[in-house]
């Protein structure tokens, strides 16, 4: 049993005097180890940057997955999120009755999504909120699966959607059930059943796959998890078209790529796609408190979600509702998509010419702020572990690729300062 070393001389950031060594131990003992931690105890978190114990700053070029897309403790959001919680309009309320903040949310997130599913009507989106990403991928399979059987009337229990091959959608049972990763499912069964996977960008092998009882496809329109891979050109519009002629609701999982990452404020407008749903989350509050969401044409959200078919008892709670709205327009106002067109554009020049040079880089791929550079070893953490003593924190996409996507609020130092680290670690 660990006892915490009070001898430790306190520290002057963060939250508690705890020291890093208690801090590593304490999470040991009596935390899961499901992630695999970095040797680094973060006290602070500001814009890009995070700092530590003794004061060491370290460039976030994770940025929490893209959920802190606005920068660590964004003023303007931190102040609305206080503002809520002096105003005794901090704690979460019944889902019975109406609040203010839910209703500002649902207005600025439906309208601020271009109008999704234009073959239902022109009557604008609705939204369904919730918490963590992975509540509204699952809200996003069950809209799928109740259009496929009340819409299309395929027999209840039979229903199909189409995933992708290295897809990452969270990690609830129904989740995984459809993940390629071994690692991510086994021992967990049984799995759902009714999903079909085929090779991402690959459309024949997808329409190959349709049959009578498919409801829908299910796809990010960049995958994050699985190695930072674009679709290849025309892959995202050939299954708008799929969708179309067989009758099936084209849904996107925005939940690491949206809110700007890519160098739009969607990463399905680089394509000029437009989907039938998409699910957001991560920075879509800000990196400040869980809030994702569930958004699609409203015809679509009235046919499936009626009282009783769905429901969270935080999904869209006054905190989560003020983060969110003050998060969009942060992003708008600080042109945070554009800021990431422009700087990730910066920084891929610096790493394809580090690439260029380096004997380990096998490819650099990616778009806005959204950057992988896969090596030739397969084995990025080595590398990342070496940027980390560096100064800079990244992790690894897929085991083979060294995941770059900081805060979007990051000016031309910053990369410069990336770019520095990057070439000490990748040129021998
Ligand atoms: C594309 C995508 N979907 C869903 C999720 C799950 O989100 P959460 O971890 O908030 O449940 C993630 C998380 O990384 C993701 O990248």
């Amino acid at each position: 049993m660990y006892s915490i070393n009070t001898e430790v001389t306190p520290t002057s950031v963060g939250f508690s005097s705890l020291s890093d060594h208690d801090v590593f131990h304490m999470e040991r003992e009596f935390g899961a180890h499901h992630y695999e931690r970095q040797h680094m105890v973060v006290r602070k978190a500001e814009g890009v940057w995070l700092t530590d114990e003794r004061g060491r700053q370290y460039l976030d070029c994770l940025a929490a997955y893209s959920a802190a897309n606005q920068g660590h403790h964004h003023p303007r959001i931190v102040a609305a999120v206080v503002g809520a919680l002096q105003g005794n309009y901090g704690s979460v309320i019944s889902n019975v009755v109406y609040t203010d903040p839910l209703a500002k949310f649902l207005q600025k997130l439906g309208s601020l999504v271009p109008q999704l599913g234009p073959r239902f009507g022109q009557h604008g989106n609705k939204v369904l909120p919730k918490n963590g990403g992975v509540e509204s991928c699952e809200t996003a399979v069950k809209a799928a699966r109740y259009y496929g059987w009340m819409h299309k009337g395929i027999e209840d229990g039979k229903q199909e959607i189409i995933v992708f091959r290295n897809n990452f959608h969270g990690r609830m049972i129904t989740t995984i059930s459809y993940s390629t990763s071994r690692k991510y499912k086994e021992g967990f069964g049984p799995l759902t059943p009714g999903f079909v996977e085929v090779p991402f960008g690959d459309l024949e092998a997808t329409e190959a796959e349709i049959n009578e009882n498919t409801c829908g496809i299910w796809v990010e329109p960049m995958q994050g998890e699985g190695g930072m891979y674009g679709p290849p050109e025309g892959f995202l519009k050939g299954l708008r078209e799929l969708c179309d002629k067989h009758d099936l609701l084209l849904l996107f999982d925005e939940i690491q790529v949206g809110m700007g990452r890519t160098g739009k404020l969607f990463c399905f407008e680089h394509e000029n796609v437009i989907p039938d749903g998409i699910t957001l989350g991560k920075a879509l509050s800000g990196g400040v408190v869980p809030v994702s969401a569930f958004v699609c044409n409203s015809e679509i959200m009235d046919l499936v979600f009626q009282p009783g078919r769905d429901g969270s008892t935080y999904g869209g709670y006054p905190l989560g509702a003020v983060a969110a709205c003050t998060a969009i327009d942060v992003t708008l106002d600080e042109n945070l998509p554009e800021r990431s067109r422009e700087m990730g554009a910066i920084l891929k020049a610096k790493i394809d010419d580090i690439a260029e040079r380096s004997p380990h880089v096998k490819e650099v791929r990616g778009r806005g702020l959204f950057i992988g550079i896969e090596v030739k070893n397969g084995n990025a953490m080595q590398y990342c572990r070496q940027l980390l003593d560096l100064g800079m924190l990244a992790n690894d996409s897929y085991g083979h690729t060294i995941r770059i996507s900081p805060p979007l609020v990051l000016d031309e130092s910053h990369i410069d300062y990336i770019a520095e680290r990057l070439e000490q670690v990748l040129i021998d």
